[in-house]
């Protein structure tokens, strides 16, 4: 018998998983033999890399020195859209190092967040990290229930997360309802507003930091992975008052954003044509996939995003792996607090073409049962 080392583990970390990313293409390959599957699992960009920001990292002339750790000019650029200056802006190795920041620096054992249900995973792995008690309240057709997010709120509550558009449903929540909901949070609880598919709307998009300006204790927090094309560089950033920003630069790592995440984001923030083709593609694709579930009976919510998220007349993880055997990658809602539905990311034409193709071959197997929408 190998020995144990349960012993060692934190005792709220027992029975926990790893996060489970959608499936990759290498993994695919590997465990299905499939050379070149059509990957709308991760919520990618189907275009590829911002090509100003592949020319900037092309540029780079040395990796050997420390980067410099504050990221000045980098912050101010980001500040600027907004009119807001360098202390506003926290730096993260991807916005879930931000989100994992929150937890280190305000949420203690025992504490509580307010999330919605279904939304993104890391909010309530992170506080089962942290052994903070997640309160989880039940969207409205894929909608944020702010009225009901505001009535659970308790003297406990250190943080309220709201994904705005939410991930995997794709919905975003109203403005004004935004706003009347930052308005009648308690001023001590911190309202993280992630913005991780926000562009997909408009790209600057200013009621973030229109709520910041309305309560202090807020964090907004953004990616390029998303429309900029570069999950892989690995960089995210968050608007907030100074203070708060202080206090999560006590307790991130040194040089958590690389020089080539650094030069790579600066670059992509101003490369206007890449991001201008990304939304033309992507509402071609929206439209393609929207008409083509809901003319075969499929309810869609409506997305503010790169991907939609569909109700199947058969579990989400048997659509998956059917949808695997034929080639196609999409992520089950099963695991996602989506029972019965698929989010699929927008990919090209022809890769929503796929998708929609092999969907046809397993229509006309699977029941014909009226299709629920779930939360
Ligand atoms: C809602 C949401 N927030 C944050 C992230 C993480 O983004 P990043 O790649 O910047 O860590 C994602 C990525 O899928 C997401 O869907």
């Amino acid at each position: 018998m190998p020995p144990s080392f349960e012993r060692l583990l934190r005792p709220a970390l027992r029975g926990f998983a790893p996060y489970k990313p959608g499936t990759s293409v290498e993994e695919v390959r590997r465990r299905h033999g499939i050379a070149s599957p059509v990957k709308l699992s991760q919520n990618e960009n189907p275009l590829g890399s911002s090509p100003r920001a592949m020319a900037a990292l092309a540029s780079v002339a040395t990796l050997s020195d420390y980067v410099e750790d504050e990221h000045h000019a980098l912050r101010e650029r980001l500040g600027r859209p907004y009119g807001l200056g360098a202390g506003h802006v926290v730096c993260g190795h991807g916005s879930n190092e931000l989100i994992q920041l929150v937890f280190t620096a305000f949420v203690d054992p025992g504490d509580e967040i307010v999330t919605a249900h279904p939304t993104f995973a890391l909010f309530r792995k992170d506080a089962d990290v942290a052994a903070a008690h997640t309160i989880e309240v039940p969207c409205r057709d894929g909608v944020h229930d702010l009225d009901a997010m505001l009535a659970a709120v308790t003297p406990r509550t250190k943080v309220v997360f709201v994904c705005d558009p939410n991930n995997p449903t794709g919905a975003r929540v109203e403005r004004d309802a935004l706003f009347a909901f930052a308005d009648a949070l308690a001023p001590d609880v911190l309202l993280v507003l992630d913005q991780a598919y926000r562009e997909y709307m408009d790209v600057v998009g200013t009621e973030g930091v229109d709520v910041l300006r309305r309560r202090p204790a807020t964090l907004v927090l953004r990616t390029v992975s998303k429309i900029y094309g570069l999950a892989s560089v690995r960089f995210g950033y968050g608007y907030a008052m100074p203070e708060i920003v202080g206090y999560l630069n006590r307790v991130r790592l040194p040089f958590n954003v690389s020089r080539t995440a650094a030069v790579a984001a600066v670059a992509a923030l101003d490369d206007h044509a890449f991001v201008a083709q990304t939304l033309r593609s992507n509402a071609a694709g929206k439209a393609q996939l929207t008409d083509g579930l809901e003319r075969r009976g499929l309810h869609v919510y409506p997305s503010a995003t790169n991907f939609v998220s569909v109700a199947v007349p058969v579990s989400g993880d048997a659509a998956y792996e059917a949808l695997l055997e034929r080639g196609v990658i999409v992520r089950s809602g099963d695991g996602l607090g989506m029972p019965n539905r698929l989010r699929v990311t927008i990919g090209t034409h022809s890769d929503n073409a796929a998708f929609l193709a092999a969907l046809d071959g397993l229509l006309a197997t699977w029941p014909r049962a009226p299709v629920e929408a779930t939360p």
